[in-house]
């Protein structure tokens, strides 16, 4: 099978997975969440009691667990040695932690080719994350760049948090995405940036459904330009 890929990337919260998620829907796609699988070898490491600091004992992590990336009705599936553990990668200790696995350029790099992998199995996907245009699929039929103003970022995640019935304050959430955005910004492999070749969309004022229309929009006239040339 041809390879179709749609690559969505962006900072956090800026609605990228629910975005991803239907716009594969809508297009007959695999929905690819990279930001789980990094979550998913965290949630290992920290499993292992390993020092999250320690490259060297990071890489061991990955050799001593099986990952397993299936698509759900709802979210990605995430599997770690055959558990199931989707709800549990989205702890706040693991998502500070997160920043660890994404920072070391070996662990990228394993990620990255589970990532092609799984855009080789399943052939035409949408795949959201922070490199995904630049690094992973550079080839791929349209990528997208999605921002959002960062305290409107910590509303939605607050907003998130809140029909999860937990309470968090604003404040401490935007600090929090500020510092995730430097900490992806400035990762010397794989950093947050979008492909020259991105389209960049502003999500600040747009509803979900919104935004997905517009991708729609763009992907259906690069098709149709295509399909003139
Ligand atoms: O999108 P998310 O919050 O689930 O991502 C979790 C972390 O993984 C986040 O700190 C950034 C990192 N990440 C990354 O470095 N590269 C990706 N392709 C996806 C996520």
């Amino acid at each position: 099978m041809a390879l179709f890929v749609v690559t969505i990337d962006g900072p956090a919260a800026s609605g990228k997975s629910t975005v991803a998620r239907r716009l594969a829907s809508r297009i007959g796609a695999t929905f690819l969440d990279t930001g789980a699988m990094y979550r998913a070898v965290t949630f290992a490491a920290m499993q292992d009691g390993v020092d999250l600091k320690d490259e060297s004992q990071l890489i061991g992590v990955i050799g001593r667990h099986t990952f397993g990336f299936e698509p759900g009705d709802d979210a990605m599936r995430v599997f770690v040695d055959g558990q199931l553990v989707t709800d549990r990668i989205r702890s706040p200790e693991l998502t500070a932690n997160v920043r660890c696995v994404a920072s070391s350029p070996p662990m990228r790099a394993r990620l990255v080719q589970m990532q092609r992998q799984f855009g080789r199995r399943w052939g035409r996907v949408v795949t959201e994350g922070r490199d995904q245009g630049t690094v992973v699929f550079p080839d791929a039929g349209v990528k997208f760049y999605l921002v959002a103003d960062s305290r409107e970022r910590a509303r939605r995640r607050q907003l998130e948090l809140e029909s999860q019935g937990v309470e968090a304050d604003l404040d401490e959430l935007h600090r929090a995405i500020e510092s995730r955005d430097r900490s992806d910004e400035s990762r010397a492999v794989g950093p947050l940036k979008p492909a020259p070749d991105a389209i960049c969309v502003d999500t600040t004022r747009m509803t979900i459904e919104e935004v997905v229309e517009c991708l729609l929009r763009h992907i259906n006239r690069r098709q149709n330009a295509n399909r003139v040339l």
